[in-house]
């Protein structure tokens, strides 16, 4: 039987988790699949009612396998990019045709992506435990055109840090960003967990 990582990813915090990743990458979509991980339907299917244009540029933060971008081309999303620190999870991702561009870097450098580049980043199952920095979130927000949308998820084991909702609390009450969706539902609910979605709009 395939070892489980669902328990160490969240075990794991957010230090430099490419290790982890790289061992996870060959068996990731079979074991976060077998419970039912749901949160790229709900964000796609947010996000698709949200927007306008579908030919506009999506930046998949954190792609992983594909398992992001491709629930948001079911939806009718056109041109995705994907961008991710794990060459193993990109390795996977790339046999699957989703992305227009595929990128790995050095999660201690910087985000290499232009300001304005994208009107839509997502970064879904990636900002919190077992993943990326909080930090992330204002990295991401800041290379947003005005009117640009930020969809992403928080699941269980993120929110017990009153942190992250903290920011984004912030953003909004500092006149940076309106909320166009907030919503709590399954996330691996066979693992019993589940996760915020958020779709923020530039201001
Ligand atoms: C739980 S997976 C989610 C992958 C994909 N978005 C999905 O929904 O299946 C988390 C991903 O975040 C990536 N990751 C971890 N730290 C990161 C960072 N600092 N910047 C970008 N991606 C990161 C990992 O390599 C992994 O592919």
């Amino acid at each position: 039987m395939a070892k489980s990582y669902l328990k160490d990813v969240y075990d794991g915090g957010t230090n430099d988790s490419r290790e982890l990743y790289a061992s996870w990458a060959a068996t990731y979509d079979k074991e976060v699949q077998k419970n039912g991980y749901v949160t790229p339907e709900r964000v796609a299917n947010a996000l698709r009612d949200v927007v306008t244009d579908q030919s506009d540029f999506i930046l998949d933060y954190g792609c992983g396998t594909g398992l992001s971008g491709s629930a948001l081309q079911a939806v009718g999303f056109e041109n995705i990019d994907g961008l991710d620190v794990s060459q193993e999870m990109v390795n996977l991702a790339e046999k699957k045709s989703i992305y227009k561009n595929l990128r790995v870097f050095d999660p201690s450098s910087k985000i290499p992506v232009h300001p304005d580049q994208y009107k839509i980043i997502t970064a879904i199952g990636v900002i919190g435990a077992g993943a990326a920095p909080l930090q992330i979130f204002d990295s991401l927000f800041a290379l947003l055109p005005p009117n640009g949308l930020f969809a992403f998820s928080f699941n269980d084991h993120t929110l017990s840090d009153p942190n992250y909702e903290k920011k984004v609390k912030q953003c909004l009450n500092s006149g940076n960003a309106s909320i166009l969706h907030k919503s709590y539902g399954n996330h691996l609910p066979k693992a019993n967990l589940k996760s915020n979605i958020y779709i923020l709009k530039k201001l």
